[in-house]
């Protein structure tokens, strides 16, 4: 189903998904031991060092409509927890939308990019960029406070390609699960901050609520100064 194409190093493996798409390649999943230029949600960096990590971004051709592209990534992040969860017997969390936590600590991230055809409002392509630190890691002092690793969390040590192939053989399937929705169930067992009070970073607003539930298309229902609200993008961190 994807053409794997490895790279030693590289700045981003999304970027080089687009640089594919713009090609008119799709059906393509870019890794690499060593991202220089890894990024993450928020315009932030993403700590890519060699040899501990698994980088990689799928580059797909979804028919879901662009407005639903929560889907893609709530959908990975279920891939992502259910593989880490099988192979190392830990659970895995989910914090909306895209982080994957082992006790308690982020493990894995997820940046969904994509290019839409205006005219009938599907994706041209989208490309799902995960990173997950699987082997021991040195973070930062800053980092290490919120992000960990698998083997840390787990003492369990993956090999990388078999977490690859075991990833790519749930992604798969994506058309079909995304098409019965049926996933979405799975993603709110996990999904942590359900029923937590919790802060909302949408653009420059940030603001206090409670995590409701995360509906069919992905979005958080939120409580906010007694309002119910959908977010269909942003970030939440629990309040503790
Ligand atoms: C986040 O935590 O905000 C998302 C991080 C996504 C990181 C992955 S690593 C592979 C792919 N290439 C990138 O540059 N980013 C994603």
């Amino acid at each position: 189903m994807f053409t794997i194409e490895r790279h030693r190093e590289i700045d981003s493996t999304n970027n080089r998904a687009k640089l594919l798409a713009a090609e008119g390649k799709r059906n393509i999943c870019v890794v690499a031991d060593r991202q220089t230029g890894g990024r993450g949600r928020m315009g932030r960096q993403f700590f890519s060092p060699e040899g501990s990590g698994l980088y990689f971004s799928l580059l797909i051709s979804p028919t879901v409509k662009g407005e639903d592209s929560a889907l893609l990534t709530t959908f990975a992040a279920v891939c992502v927890a259910e593989t880490l969860a099988e192979l190392t017997g830990v659970s895995a969390a989910i914090k909306w939308v895209n982080d994957v936590y082992m006790n308690g600590k982020k493990i894995c991230g997820i940046l969904t990019e994509g290019a839409l055809n205006y005219e009938n409002g599907t994706f041209d392509y989208a490309v799902i960029g995960v990173g997950i630190n699987v082997g021991r890691t040195a973070f930062s002092t800053e980092l290490s406070a919120i992000a960990s690793d698998v083997e840390t969390e787990t003492g369990v040590k993956l090999n990388k390609d078999l977490l690859l192939e075991r990833l790519l053989e749930r992604f798969a399937h994506m058309e079909s699960a995304l098409a019965q929705g049926d996933f979405m169930e799975a993603y709110r067992k996990r999904c942590f901050v359900l029923g937590k009070d919790v802060t909302v970073t949408r653009g420059s607003e940030i603001f206090a609520a409670k995590a409701l539930d995360v509906n069919a298309k992905g979005e958080l229902l939120v409580e906010a100064a007694g309002e119910r609200m959908t977010l269909s993008s942003g970030e939440v961190s629990v309040r503790v």
